[in-house]
């Protein structure tokens, strides 16, 4: 390579690496896979260790992350949060052990002490604890600076409010936050049923509900932490980093069970294998293992090099890979007719998981790798439950394969499918007539977010669909004409259907931020139907006010669009949906056999709780802590913590202890969760 070449190759690498950073750590959406990640700094490592006078000021290997996202205040960690160098094989390890040694001048047979611990693939936090008392928490940022997420890690039960027990001054606790495979996929279903968005990897779901504005979003989100690392301190620490995690665990922190502390290199040698073995039955995803000198004194003697410490490194495992032939490409249609190209795969054994399908994002991405029908191709999950293609390869391609075309029609309804400027999703344009579009809808509606008409799944809506008895939502409050030929079907008996007409029944009086979401509308999620409710109150002025926003220009349109968080896309969308007389039909259709609440009865409904001083006490089932504390201040009611003279109204979750006790003695009030959620509504 000439010097020419070398200084073009780190020029490309750097924006490629950042736009790969950015795409990563600030909208939590990956473009490419975390093995052509690694590939690319490993390409750009290897250059510059040739090239060490061409380092650019913008190098990769001298920053971490990305900076941190608008919207969150921003934090200086007192010590930087830095990254891990990788291994990828014994020898690398090998050399990594013998660096120590030199460094540290001891013999090449010195034992050395590590602690390992499974690398799980999630962000990392750090927790600033002063006098025992949690001050804050901040992601990682660039390393530099994070943002600050205190509220949001506060509403998680694996993160101490204070540590108990003497402790220093001020320490700096630092771990991975993540979420489990369970977790991640029954979170997904959820999002899916609701018509949110999904998350490509338990890694992208834990930043995104961690990095939520809204922290009662993030307390319904099944996140977990592991505490791994120092930061900052002030006062006494273990002298071993196996101490100091015995430490972490006495302060009431998980830390991972399978972290362990071993003698030597062969040790190691034997761990990475067994873990390796481990890995697939492990419930999060885990890439590798992390190997830490033991001693604390040694650490920090060696210190660090560029971005990342002497005394600890990544081990990374193969990427899970497999090789397969990709028989067809089909396309989805989404609820708002965004079409998604489906990799239909030979099913092959990829770690463990029987793979058939893989995401091919759209149809640029399918371009970009020229991924064709026919092709043998590289598949990978490298922390990702949905594989991703990595490449094709060429010279196995069979004649004849031709490019792939994207449809120019929705292979659902026949309508035109078009592709805005500028957006990379092609969407199909028969709206309410498209089948694919309908049932996704219909989905939506009757989903746990918005109607949760109980037994009236996926399945059910496509068979009803499929007999013509559902055209629109309208159609399930007049599933009751029904009744005796569904009672003929198979899988359907008298207690199933006449659960499911009770179950359509309790939901004809809805309140009206849940009409509204359910609905379907592109960008109307529950945060954005809630604020359409609250500013309209009821759904008279609403359709109204919709109606009139429709023309471009009127004062309700501008209105509309300068409520704070609507903003103009979502003015838009509304006005497109309102602008269709056949949504108008259907909405119409619908409200007149419903009851829709306004949205201040809820709040008003008695005024019980208006002014009311209540504590939360045990724990509730159907809702965080926060997320209680939340609605009932949105009623109105102030939230304290502990039972006095004062308080109004005690709520008894499971295993209420003394608050209880405290209660009967002051003659407070108490009420069960249920009565608690009838009172206030929900
Ligand atoms: S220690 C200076 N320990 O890996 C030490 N990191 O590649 C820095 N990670 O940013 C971190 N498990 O997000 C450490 N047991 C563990 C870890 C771990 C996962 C992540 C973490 C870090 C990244 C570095």
């Amino acid at each position: 390579m000439t010097e020419m070449e070398a200084a073009e190759a780190l020029a490309a690498l750097a924006a490629a690496i950042a736009r790969h950073d950015q795409a990563y750590h600030e909208q939590d959406a990956p473009l490419v896979s975390d093995a052509e990640y690694d590939a690319l700094r490993q390409r750009n490592a290897a250059i510059e260790a040739e090239f060490p006078h061409l380092i650019r000021p913008d190098s990769p290997s001298r920053r971490v992350g990305a900076t941190p996202a608008a919207g969150f205040a921003k934090v200086r960690h007192r010590v930087p949060m830095l990254s891990l160098d990788n291994a990828f094989d014994t020898a690398d390890f090998t050399e990594f052990c013998a660096r120590i040694r030199r460094f540290l001048h001891v013999p090449e047979d010195a034992g050395l002490s590590f602690v390992a611990e499974p690398k799980i693939d999630g962000l990392s936090i750090n927790l600033l604890y002063e006098n025992g008392a949690l001050a804050r928490g901040a992601t990682r940022g660039d390393g530099t600076e994070g943002e600050d997420v205190t509220a949001n890690l506060r509403t998680m039960r694996t993160v101490p409010d204070c540590l108990p027990g003497p402790c220093p001054a001020l320490i700096e606790i630092r771990g991975e936050v993540f979420m489990t495979k369970a977790d991640f996929l029954a979170l997904n279903a959820a999002q899916a049923a609701a018509g949110q968005k999904v998350f490509a990897n338990p890694r992208n779901a834990a930043a995104g509900s961690l990095r939520q504005l809204d922290p009662a979003i993030t307390a319904t989100r099944p996140l977990s932490l592991f505490a791994y690392a120092l930061g900052d301190v002030q006062g006494s620490v273990p002298g071993t980093h196996s101490a100091y995690l015995e430490q972490l665990r006495a302060w009431g922190f998980e830390v991972n069970p399978l972290s362990c502390l071993l003698a030597g290199e062969a040790e190691a040698e034997a761990f990475q294998a067994e873990t390796a073995l481990a890995r697939a039955g492990l419930g999060y995803d885990i890439d590798g293992v992390v190997y830490k000198l033991d001693d604390l004194a040694l650490q920090r003697r060696l210190g660090f090099v560029g971005r990342a410490p002497r005394w600890a490194i990544a081990w990374k495992f193969p990427a899970e890979q497999a090789v397969t032939i990709l028989e067809d490409i089909r396309i989805q249609v989404g609820r708002t007719g965004a079409l998604t190209p489906v990799a239909w795969l030979a099913p092959v054994n990829v770690g463990g998981v029987l793979v058939t399908r893989a995401t091919l994002h759209n149809e640029d991405e399918i371009a970009r790798k020229d991924v064709r029908v026919g092709d043998t191709v590289l598949l990978q999950r490298a922390g990702d439950v949905i594989p991703q293609i990595v490449q094709v390869m060429p010279d196995r391609r069979p004649d004849g394969a031709a490019p792939f075309v994207p449809p120019e029609t929705c292979p659902a309804c026949c309508s035109l499918a078009v592709r805005a400027a500028g957006e990379v999703v092609r969407r199909c344009t028969g709206g309410l007539i498209c089948p694919a579009q309908t049932v996704e809808r219909l989905i939506h509606f009757a989903s746990r977010g918005a109607f949760d008409i109980e037994g009236l799944g996926e399945k059910s809506i496509q068979e009803f669909h499929g007999l013509g008895w559902l055209h629109g939502p309208a159609d399930i409050f007049r599933l009751e004409r029904h009744r005796a030929e569904l009672l003929t079907r198979e899988g359907w008996k008298e207690k199933s259907v006449s659960n499911l007409m009770k179950a359509i029944e309790s939901r004809r009086t809805v309140p009206l931020d849940r009409f509204i979401y359910a609905l379907g509308i592109r960008r109307v999620g529950d945060t954005n139907a809630k604020l359409l409710a609250r500013h309209y109150a009821s759904y008279a002025a609403w359709r109204a006010q919709m109606l009139a926003a429709t023309t471009v220009g009127s004062d309700e349109r501008s209105a509309l669009g300068s409520i704070l968080g609507v903003g103009k896309a979502l003015a838009d969308e509304l006005a497109a949906f309102f602008v269709e007389p056949r949504n108008l039909a259907a909405l119409d259709d619908l409200a007149a056999l419903l009851t829709i609440e306004d949205a201040k009865s809820v709040a008003a409904a008695d005024g019980t709780l208006s002014g009311k001083n209540l504590v939360f006490t045990g724990t509730l089932e159907t809702m965080s802590r926060p997320e209680a504390k939340a609605r009932a201040e949105a009623l109105g009611a102030r939230v304290t913590d502990s039972v006095s003279k004062r308080t109004d109204l005690l709520i008894l979750g499971a295993d209420a202890g003394s608050k209880a006790k405290k209660a009967a003695e002051l003659s407070v009030a108490t009420v069960t969760e249920a009565e608690w959620r009838e009172m206030a509504g929900f």
